[in-house]
C-alpha cells in the first residue's frame, strides 16, 4: 500500500560566535567548573551578540538546511518556527524568516512548547504533509535563551544558551512499513498541573514584561527521566520496533544526567547517543537539530538509520517523533 511519509532531506545549524565557558561563569555567579560539569556536564555555551536576533540565527540555520537538502527556497510552502524567545510578541519570527529568504506564498508561523519546540513542530509538519497541506516544510528550532536568564541565578543562568537548528522535511512515498523512509511514528503530551515548576515570571499579558526564567530543577529532572522514558516506549509500541532497532537516539540536550538515565533505562548504549550539551548548554527549542546536524555532518547519522528524538520541557511537555533518515 502506497502512503505519504515526511523525509527529512536536509538539515542546518547555527551558534552565536561567542562562547562562553564554565570558568566565564564564575566570573558572574557564585559556581564552579566542577558543579556545573558535575551536575550536568556542561562546559560551555554559547551566547548570541548584542544586536543578534532569535530570526538571525534561524535563517543562518535554515539557509543551511536549505543547501544541504539541495532545494530551491522557493518549493518551501510551509515554515514553522518553534521558540520561546521571538524577535517581537508578534509578528511571527517564521514571517522575519520566510522574508529574508525571499518567500512570498504558503504559510509560516511559530510554536511555542519550549524545550519540546522542535519535536512539536516536526510532529506539526508531518501532519500536515500526511494531511496533503503541505509538500516542502521548513522546520527550524532557535533560540535566544540568555536574552530570558536571570544572570543573578546561579541555578539557571549556567545551564542555557543560544543557538538554531533546522530541516527540510519533504512529502514522499511509502509502504507503510518500518522500512519506509520518513517519519514513522509521533507522540506529543502536556500536563498543565506542572506548569509552575518551570516557567517565565512574565509576559505582554501579565507583567508586560518578558520576565526570567524560573525552575524547580529536581521536579523537572524526577519528571523528564519517566516521561521521556515513557514516550519512548510508546513510540515502539506504536512501530513494533524495540530499542535494539535504534540507530541513533538524539535527546533534547538539557542535563547529560538526564540522557545517561533515558539511554540506561530503555536499554540503549551510550554510544548511540547524540550529546552535544557539553558544548551547547540547554538551547531549548534549538536543541535537538543541533545535535542531529552535528551528528549528520560527523557522519554517524546515514541514510536507512533509525533515528529516535525526544524532548521534555516547561509546561510540562514532552514527545518523541521516530525517523527513518
Ligand atoms: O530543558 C528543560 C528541562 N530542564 C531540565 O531538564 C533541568 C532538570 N534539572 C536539572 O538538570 C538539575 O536539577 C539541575 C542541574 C538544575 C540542578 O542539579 P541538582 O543536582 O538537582 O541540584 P539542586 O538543585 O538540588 O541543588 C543542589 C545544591 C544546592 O545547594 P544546597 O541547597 O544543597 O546548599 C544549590 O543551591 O547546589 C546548589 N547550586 C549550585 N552550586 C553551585 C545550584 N546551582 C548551583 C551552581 N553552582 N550553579
Amino acid at each position: 500500500m502506497s502512503i505519504i511519509r515526511s523525509v527529512v532531506a536536509g538539515c542546518g545549524s547555527y551558534l552565536p560566535e561567542r562562547v562562553v565557558t564554565n570558568q566565564d561563569m564564575t566570573k558572574i555567579v557564585d559556581t564552579t567548573d566542577d558543579w556545573i560539569v558535575e551536575r550536568t556536564g556542561i562546559h560551555a555555551r554559547h551566547i548570541a551578540a548584542d544586536g543578534e536576533l532569535t530570526s538571525d540565527l534561524a535563517l543562518k540555520a535554515a539557509r543551511a538546511a536549505i543547501a544541504h537538502a539541495g532545494i530551491d527556497a522557493q518549493e518551501i510552502d510551509t515554515i514553522i518556527l518553534a521558540t520561546t524567545t521571538p524577535d517581537n510578541t508578534f509578528p511571527a519570527t517564521a514571517v522575519t524568516v520566510q522574508a529574508e529568504l525571499g518567500i512570498h506564498h504558503g504559510a509560516a508561523f511559530d510554536i511555542q512548547a519550549v524545550c519540546s519546540g522542535f519535536v512539536y513542530a516536526l510532529t506539526i509538519a508531518d501532519t500536515f504533509i500526511r494531511c496533503g497541506q503541505a509538500k516542502t516544510v521548513l522546520v527550524i528550532g532557535a533560540e535566544t535563551f540568555s536574552r530570558l536568564l536571570d544572570w543573578t541565578d546561579r541555578t539557571t543562568c549556567v545551564l542555557f544558551g543560544d543557538g538554531a537548528g533546522a530541516v527540510i522535511v519533504k512529502a514522499g512515498e511509502g509502504e507503510g512499513t518500518n522500512a519506509d523512509r520518513g517519519i514513522l511514528t509521533a507522540h506529543l503530551h502536556s500536563d498543565g498541573r506542572y506548569k509552575d515548576k518551570l516557567y517565565v515570571d512574565g509576559g505582554p499579558s501579565s507583567t508586560q514584561t518578558t520576565g526570567h526564567v524560573r525552575m524547580e530543577g529536581r521536579e523537572v529532572f524526577r519528571h523528564a527521566v519517566v516521561n521521556i522514558a515513557d514516550t519512548i516506549k510508546e513510540a515502539l509500541a506504536a512501530t513494533g520496533l524495540t530499542a535494539n532497532d535504534i540507530d541513533w537516539f538524539v535527546p533534547h540536550q538539557a542535563n547529560k544526567r538526564i540522557l545517561d538515565g533515558t539511554a540506561k533505562r530503555i536499554g540503549l548504549p551510550p554510544e548511540k547517543v547524540v550529546i552535544t550539551v557539553g558544548d551547547h548548554g540547554n538551547t531549548s527549542a534549538a536543541s535537538v537539530p543541533l545535535a542531529l546536524d552535528q551528528a549528520i555532518k560527523d557522519g554517524r547519522i546515514k541514510r536507512g538509520d533509525l533515528v529516535l528524538l525526544e524532548a521534555m520541557g516547561g509546561g510540562f511537555t514532552w514527545g518523541s517523533v521516530l525517523v527513518r533518515w
